[in-house]
């Protein structure tokens, strides 16, 4: 063996050591890096979206809509978002039974006030259930 031979065994190895990254991929190093910062941030990372699943689900569990609510939408746009009213009279406040004798009028098409032509149309599609749970979200407003 040569100067020469002993010079490349040697530059083979220096290559070998200097890919391995100098200890970078040693598992005990590698551990150690993990449990500091970059792994506190991912357990964070993680935990978070959780924890705003959790209160979201909550929340959507404390809002359960009746299921007159969709039926209303069809009224918000002449007795208000909230039923105050607008081009037909605020329903907020008033009672189930109130609402579902008014209704009932309308569906038989009795005359109530001086616009009960426009409630006649609106009434005379409802069920008695779709009337109850009219009624029953109205009465929550
Ligand atoms: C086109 C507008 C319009 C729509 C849509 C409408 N209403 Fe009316 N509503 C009126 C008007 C106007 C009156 C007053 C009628 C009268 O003079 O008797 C009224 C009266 C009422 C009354 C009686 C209120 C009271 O003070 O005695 C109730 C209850 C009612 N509406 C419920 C509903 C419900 C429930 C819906 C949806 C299914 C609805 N309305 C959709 C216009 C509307």
């Amino acid at each position: 063996m040569n100067t020469r031979h002993i010079d490349i065994i040697v530059l083979a190895l220096l290559v070998l050591f200097l890919s391995t990254g100098c200890g970078k991929n040693d598992a005990f190093i590698a551990k150690t890096v993990d449990n500091s910062k970059q792994q506190h941030a991912e357990i964070e990372n993680r935990i978070t979206p959780f924890s705003v699943v959790n209160i979201a689900g909550t929340t959507a569990v404390a809002v359960v809509s009746l299921p007159g609510e969709a039926k209303y939408m069809a009224c918000s746009a002449c007795h208000g978002t909230n039923g105050e009213g607008g081009m037909g009279p605020a329903l907020a406040g008033q009672t189930i039974e109130y609402i579902v004798g008014r209704l009932n009028q309308y569906k038989n098409g009795e005359k109530v006030g001086g616009q009960s032509n426009l409630m006649w149309g609106q009434a005379a599609g409802l069920s008695d259930q779709d009337i109850q749970d009219l009624a029953e979200y109205t009465a929550t407003l």
